[in-house]
């Protein structure tokens, strides 16, 4: 056990320490996501939301087109079909003022949890719904009828079935007229899975042992294993739940949680004398995904699949170690968790506080086992009748020695830096007649993470950005009959499409872009449907065949015009984060490499300090998954001085280049740049600088050093090139593009090139007399799988050459600073 936890360790030091660089199992470390959608790009969402908050319990009932949302203090029914419609309906249910006021007495916060948090929302009959809400910490629930839904006056006791504190783990659901939840009730808190309502009540055991051990649930499941089956099965419910470790006994794990899958039978009665109104099926067992003990399970989905037998658990788990921070997506199969439920159990000698494995005599009928067609026939018509001796068995062995391992025994997914908090499945039959499992994972920053399982390789599809305002998505909800998902958070509800198709503007992009419900229809890349299949294009196992025109749009097509000495920005911006662009020059493949002035950043190529020989045909060719694409053509003319008419016109900025040591801690020195902007009139520079800190100040933190702003030279110099920083990927965070500019150790500058005449106020040039510093995209994208940030920059060809210097400088320092970022990304991504 001990032996497997280090080697488990030394794995995960292995992958976080080297980056994955050094060893590259089947599992990808770090996926990334191919494309990535930021808020204001997406188009086709619906939102809902009302003066509440904490939109995180649904109900869909798809077939009368109505999802039920419970919110703190409401509950509303919304058109499933458009949640936006108007057409919603509200039940406010809040708690009174002196529930409110008593909760205060009892030490509560007033802001969190005096409220009514509703935490179950079940359909009970064809005409109520049944809720349970935290009442300001005094559990209340009712009926509520759905045809005039209103608030009844009538309502039940709900401390047996919902917990007091809005924060702790719960889930429930209604079978067959049966409550069955699973939380930590009452004021002490103790955790429990308990049946009410319709049947006999039931309750796991405290003693001897507990059966729980400061269990947190996340989510439950039925599984209707009952159905067509030739043993005369049970259905059984599934629970998934974090708990104290009680196996483990070296000291540095004492306390750690683990996951635990639980088991129970529906049709339990519980004992007659031993185990009366306690559950006599209950078992569970450890659900490991990557590296146990350090593991949280934060979400779990059940994919029905229409058989029993077949049904697939999803589940996803953050990994954490110090403060490295990972998430896991693991998948499991029915059958491996029977195989554990019906293999050794677990026993606890108190004499050394060990839990070992069982290996005396099991009772008959098997302990923890439904009650089947055999033991009716041998006289067990339930579990009343269950001999003492197998309940006192129970009693003490409810704790399976096996551990449930995921399908192939590792992940499925890995991503670093990246809290999944939710996940939902939909299964869906691709154009080849294939079915494959689409993931929706909610972040815990708002994004939503969609991929497909090709072959037990997860490949991300896209990462949408669903919340302007960072927080954790706390509900997916799929409804293949509106095509639509669900998402539930603290300040809303929000209705996407599982697919938007029309994204992809290229039959390649389509096919690279593996979306199940995407097809190219040979002019637009749209939702496949069955009837078309014939007529559509669509690769699922390859992403990359299919396509017959190899190049499906016109590239841009520019003409580039520089003076000698500048830099260029040839942008080349690939819509797809795992394209890599491939850069061809006069039709030979290569970039000369000459002194090292071409950098091929994540957004074109940069060219500093061009020469006259530099002139000629840059054509960019995006090329990912073997496909290569031509998306852009320039024409780079550099000239000894700018033509004749414009003679007069001087450069406001000269960029010199200067040999410098190696100040940076990479390997080469070609990333350091020292430069030296000499500038018209010095006091005006100095006034520039200082309105710029000051109006920038707080906005940012030190990325760049601007070197002291009392000398006529300023050093520009990547700082950090490190952008790992959540607060970073945000859309809000550096919203204007500015800059910090700090005093710094300016080195010397050099006595080559210093202070030309002031020269003229900037003229207008020609829109080719650009750089292409004026036409960055609006946001950076991924960058390898670590980090995201973004640029408020001007759109293309709007902004004249030589604005003014601090736009020019701005601009500058950040493509120095992107094209650095992506040349050193291999060191930053521990
Ligand atoms: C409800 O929302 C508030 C903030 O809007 C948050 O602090 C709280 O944790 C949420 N409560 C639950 C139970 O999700
Ligand atoms: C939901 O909206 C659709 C289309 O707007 C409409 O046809 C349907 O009747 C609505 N359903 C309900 C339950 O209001
Ligand atoms: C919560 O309690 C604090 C201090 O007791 C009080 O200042 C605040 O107004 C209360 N907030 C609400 C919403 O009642
Ligand atoms: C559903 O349950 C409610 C509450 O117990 C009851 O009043 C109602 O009559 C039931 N409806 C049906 C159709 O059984
Ligand atoms: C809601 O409808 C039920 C029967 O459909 C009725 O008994 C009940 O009084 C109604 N409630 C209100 C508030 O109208
Ligand atoms: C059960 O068996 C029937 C008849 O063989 C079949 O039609 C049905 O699909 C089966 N159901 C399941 C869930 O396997
Ligand atoms: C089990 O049920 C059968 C038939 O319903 C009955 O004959 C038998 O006595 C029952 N056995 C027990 C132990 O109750
Ligand atoms: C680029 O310049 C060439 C000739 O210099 C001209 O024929 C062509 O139209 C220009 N292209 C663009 C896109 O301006
Ligand atoms: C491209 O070709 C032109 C002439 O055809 C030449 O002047 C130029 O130096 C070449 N550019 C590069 C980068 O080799």
């Amino acid at each position: 056990m001990k032996r497997h936890l280090i080697r488990y360790l030394l794995a995960f030091f292995a992958v976080l320490i080297t980056g994955y660089s050094s060893r590259r199992p089947t599992t990808d470390f770090d996926a990334t996501p191919r494309t990535t959608i930021a808020y204001n790009e997406l188009s086709d969402v619906k939102r809902f939301s009302s003066k509440t908050v904490n939109y995180s319990v649904f109900l869909l009932e798809d077939e009368k087109g109505i999802l039920y949302v419970g919110a703190r203090g409401a509950i509303y029914s919304l058109n499933s079909s458009n949640i936006m419609d108007g057409s919603q309906r509200t039940i406010h249910w809040e708690a009174t003022p002196e529930k409110q006021t008593e909760c205060l007495k009892k030490g509560k916060n007033n802001k969190t949890e005096c409220f009514n948090h509703i935490k179950l929302l079940q359909r009970f009959n064809e005409t109520h719904l049944y809720v349970c809400g935290t009442y300001a910490f005094s559990p209340l629930c009712t009926y509520i009828d759905d045809h005039n839904f209103t608030l009844p006056s009538i309502f039940e006791e709900g401390k047996e079935k919902c917990p007091y504190d809005p924060s702790k783990g719960f889930t429930g659901l209604i079978i067959d007229g049966g409550l069955y939840t699973a939380t930590r009730y009452e004021f002490r808190s103790l955790p429990d899975i308990r049946r009410n309502l319709y049947q006999r009540s039931l309750k796991t055991e405290e003693s001897p042992v507990h059966w729980l051990n400061d269990a947190d649930f996340v989510t439950s499941a039925l599984v209707q294993e009952s159905v067509n089956s030739t043993v005369g099965d049970d259905d059984k419910i599934y629970y998934f739940f974090m708990e104290r470790t009680g196996e483990e006994t070296s000291s540095f794990l004492d306390k750690t949680q683990v996951a635990r899958v639980a088991r129970i039978c529906k049709s339990d009665l519980g004992g007659k004398k031993i185990l009366q109104k306690k559950w006599t099926s209950f078992l569970k067992a450890r659900l490991v995904c990557s590296i146990p003990y350090y593991e949280v399970l934060k979400s779990a989905y059940t994919l029905d699949t229409g058989r029993w037998d077949t049904t697939v658990f999803y589940a996803a788990f953050l990994l954490k170690w110090r403060n490295m921070e990972a998430s896991a997506i693991c998948q499991y199969s029915i059958s491996d968790m029977q195989k554990v439920f019906e293999g050794p159990y677990m026993a606890y000698q108190p004499n050394s506080h060990k839990w070992v494995r069982f290996n005396d005599i099991i009772p008959e009928p098997r302990p923890g086992s439904c009650i089947t067609n055999e033991l009716r026939s041998t006289g067990f018509n339930s579990s009343l009748d269950l001999p003492s001796k197998v309940l006192d068995f129970l009693k003490i062995h409810t704790l399976m020695y096996e551990e449930v391992k995921p399908i192939g025994e590792q992940p499925l997914l890995m991503k670093k830096n990246m809290v999944y908090t939710r996940i939902a499945v939909d299964r869906v039959l691709a154009l080849d007649g294939t079915q494959y499992d689409v993931l929706f994972i909610g972040t815990g920053d708002g994004w939503i993470h969609k991929a497909v399982v090709v072959k037990s390789i997860v490949h991300i599809i896209e990462e949408v950005q669903v919340f302007k305002n960072p927080q954790p998505v706390e509900n997916l909800v799929i409804s293949k009959r509106q095509k639509s998902i669900y998402v539930g958070a603290q300040s809303e509800v929000l209705q996407l499409p599982l697919s938007t198709c029309n994204r992809y503007v290229s039959c390649y992009d389509c096919i690279l872009a593996r979306d199940p419900y995407c097809g190219w229809d040979g002019e637009t890349c749209r939702e496949a449907t069955q009837e078309d299949r014939l007529q559509m294009t669509q690769d699922m196992q390859n992403g990359n065949e299919g396509c017959l025109d190899v190049a499906a749009e016109a590239p841009v097509q520019k003409n580039r015009t520089v003076l000698k000495g500048d830099d260029v920005l040839l942008q080349c911006d690939l819509s797809s984060n795992l394209a890599k662009a491939q850069w061809v020059v006069n039709g030979t493949e290569s970039l000369p490499d000459v002194e090292s002035r071409f950098r091929v950043g994540i957004d074109g190529l940069l060219i500093t300090d061009t020469l006259p020989e530099h002139s000629g045909e840059y054509s960019c060719y995006a090329e990912e998954n073997g496909l290569q694409s031509l998306l852009a053509v320039y024409t780079l003319s550099v000239l000894m001085e700018l033509p004749k008419e414009k003679v007069d016109l001087e450069p406001t900025m000269v960029i010199v280049q200067l040999p410098t040591a190696a100040s940076q801690t990479s390997s080469d020195m070609e990333f350091v740049y020292i430069s030296i902007i000499t500038i018209l009139g010095g006091l005006c520079f100095v006034l520039l600088v200082v309105l710029l800190y000051v109006s920038c100040l707080q906005k940012r933190k030190g990325t760049y050093m601007v070197g002291n702003s009392q000398a006529t030279n300023v050093e520009l110099q990547t700082v950090s090139s490190n952008f790992k920083d959540k607060s970073d990927r945000g859309l809000n965070s550096h919203p204007d593009g500015c800059l910090q500019i700090i005093p710094g150790e300016a080195t010397p500058a050099s006595p080559t090139k210093n202070t030309p005449p002031p020269p003229p106020p900037p003229p207008p040039l020609p829109s080719e007399f650009t750089n292409g510093i004026a036409t960055l995209p609006n946001m950076l994208r991924k960058m390898n799988g670590n980090s995201y940030m973004l640029l408020g920059q001007n759109e293309e060809s709007t902004s004249p050459l030589y604005n003014s210097f601090t736009e020019e400088l701005s601009k500058f320092l950040e493509k120095r600073k992107r094209t650095q970022l992506v040349e050193k990304l291999d060191e930053s991504s521990v």
